[in-house]
């Protein structure tokens, strides 16, 4: 076996899986107004940005061939409700961003986030009716506000809620919208996990978030479940899926995407993103060499891409 990892060139020859900038998506975090962008706290090296700034982000990952850039808002107390109707506003700063990058970049593709989170006054993906987040009426307004994204522009429809029924509902609603080019990327496998720490901070969500999302977030335990989830969402009309958080799950992603052939992403979570910058920031790990061994174990384990805080960074890695 040694003789083939002898020289580079030989590893290089005989390597079965690589990364490129190709198989990235990159997540950005938007904010209201304009100047400087604002760090997260818990996510070093990720800020905040204006949609201008956004606009920069989105030239700077189509230069460095990331195919797709993921937008989330931060949202301030303000604008939050019980129901989230924020959401459904088509000049939000998603919709405003996405026009923005939609006009300065054409040529890259867009992804949003389809959940309440960001701008419900509890912090949940849903609606809330006695200390519960009901299904049915949370996947009604979810629909609308793919539709009102699939409006400013956005490629992709990303459900992250994990609402029953959803991507149903929603390709329906995009079909009969005229939005019939656009993708849902289904948030198919979506734990209820730690890991979303730091991003909850950037989102601004984490102080308000009651209570947990384990009544509609898969429980860790689980992987024949994982099985079924994403054999529901292809049935509804998801054109990918996805897995997060992602390495803690490398068993879920390798599974669903070698059982059901579907482009299947996993998402490196803030997280994750956090332990390695945090590790090497102490000087306990080689960041560089973290991120890009990391990021490659999706490949390996038989993912299309992956969503990261990395990206643009990896890109320009891969690029040299
Ligand atoms: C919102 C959403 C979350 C993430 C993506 N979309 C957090 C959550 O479900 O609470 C997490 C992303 C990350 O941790 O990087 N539904």
């Amino acid at each position: 076996m040694r003789r083939l990892r002898r020289t580079d060139w030989v590893r290089r020859l005989v390597r079965e899986t690589r990364l490129l900038p190709d198989d990235l998506i990159w997540p950005i975090f938007v904010r209201e107004g304009g100047g400087e962008p604002v760090p997260v706290a818990s996510m070093p090296g990720v800020f905040r940005l204006s949609v201008e700034g956004c606009v920069e982000a989105a030239l700077r990952a189509r230069d460095l061939g990331i195919p797709v850039v993921a937008l989330f808002p931060f949202t301030g107390t303000e604008k939050r409700d019980e129901f989230g109707t924020e959401a459904l506003n088509a000049h939000n700063l998603v919709c405003r961003a996405t026009r923005a990058i939609k006009k300065a970049v054409p040529d890259i593709g867009i992804l949003c986030d389809v959940a309440l989170d960001p701008y419900t006054s509890h912090g949940h993906d849903g609606i809330l009716r006695e200390g519960r987040i009901v299904n049915d009426e949370s996947v009604e307004i979810l629909c609308r506000q793919a539709v009102v994204q699939a409006e400013a522009g956005c490629d992709i429809i990303g459900p992250s809620d994990m609402m029953d029924g959803r991507v149903a509902c929603i390709r329906a609603a995009l079909d009969e919208a005229g939005h019939g080019d656009a993708l849902i990327m289904s948030y198919a496998a979506k734990y209820a996990s730690a890991f979303y720490g730091p991003f909850r901070d950037a989102v601004g969500s984490n102080t308000l978030l009651k209570g947990d999302k384990r009544t509609y977030q898969m429980d860790y335990g689980n992987a024949e479940e994982a099985v079924r989830e994403a054999e529901q969402d292809i049935a509804e009309g998801a054109d990918m899926i996805m897995v997060k958080p992602g390495l803690p799950y490398l068993d879920i992603v390798s599974r669903l995407a070698h059982e059901f052939a579907m482009p299947t992403f996993a998402y490196q979570t803030s997280g994750e993103y956090a332990m390695i910058m945090a590790a090497a920031g102490n000087g306990w790990l080689e960041e560089e060499r973290a991120m890009m061994e990391s990021l490659s174990a999706f490949k390996r384990a038989g993912a299309a891409g992956v969503l990261s805080y990395f990206s643009p960074r990896a890109a320009a890695l891969l690029a040299r």
